[in-house]
């Protein structure tokens, strides 16, 4: 199969075939979704949590995130591969760069970074100098500790409003794809729309280009609180792999997420 791009992924939102995105932190796995058809790996800071066994993703370094990027970039031949910029690596543009750099030479394709308007011109300083940025916007949870909790954003009109601007904004700004994160559904198609660029939703509704979940929470695998967003898709399989490729079908076919999964 060829390799996914940022151009193949483009073509997927504009024909409308969904795009199908989980979290890596390892070889094996990434050659398993690689083989299963997840277009899209996502080394995401959520290791700290799911890997780490910390209560939030604030304690993850740089150092930790190129290790698993490397680790992923060696099982994988043909998905696409972002790596999460981790709390505190992009406060301003020159540590973001800095710091994306490394991630690309540890293998990944894109970086992603939590935040709206004011993260801008980081994301024009990154992709004026060749790194594609992943924009991440909603319940963005680094900042945990300033939403109080983990909490559905963009429910007034006002966070709404604000949260489309943020998406133009980083849009405009350079961004090839944006993750959003538990937002009410009509707000997630919305956006969609609103976009040129693809969406990855995760408690964003089933309007998003694509779908993304911890490899963790879908395998069943995590011991904490289900996030209503969450879907156990082991539950009907018995193996993994089959788990894997019934995410891939159902983000592909659009009956997931259901109600049941969406604010
Ligand atoms: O770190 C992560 O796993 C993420 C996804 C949930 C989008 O950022
Ligand atoms: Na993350």
């Amino acid at each position: 199969t060829k390799a996914v791009t940022v151009t193949s992924l483009q073509a997927m939102r504009n024909s409308g075939e969904k795009i199908a995105m989980l979290t890596c932190y390892d070889a094996s796995f990434a050659a398993l979704m690689d083989r299963c058809g997840v277009e899209v790996l996502l080394i995401g800071d959520s290791l700290g949590m799911v890997c780490q066994g910390h209560d939030s993703t604030l304690p993850v370094t740089l150092d930790d995130i190129a290790y698993h990027t490397a680790s992923v970039a060696r099982g994988n031949q043909t998905a696409f591969l972002v790596a999460d910029m981790p709390f505190g690596s992009y406060a301003t543009r020159e540590d973001a760069f800095r710091n994306a750099v490394k991630l690309m030479q540890a293998g990944a394709q894109m970086v992603k970074l939590e935040g709206g308007t004011w993260l801008a011109e980081t994301v024009r300083f990154l992709t004026e100098r060749a790194i594609p940025v992943c924009a991440h916007i909603g319940l963005t949870p680094q900042s945990v500790h300033q939403f109080g909790g983990y909490k559905v954003q963009g429910k007034t009109v006002e966070a709404a409003d604000q949260l489309k601007a943020d998406a133009l904004a980083l849009q405009a700004a350079g961004a090839a794809l944006v993750v959003l994160e538990a937002i009410p559904s009509a707000l997630g198609k919305e956006v969609t729309e609103l976009l040129t660029m693809p969406t990855i939703g995760i408690g964003a509704g089933p309007d998003c280009a694509g779908q993304v979940l911890v490899m963790h929470d879908m395998l069943g695998v995590f011991p904490g609180r289900k996030a209503r967003f969450v879907k156990n898709f082991m539950e009907g399989q018995n193996s993994i792999e089959a788990a894997i490729r019934a995410y891939v079908a159902e983000v592909k076919k659009q009956s997931f997420p259901g109600p049941e999964h969406c604010f």
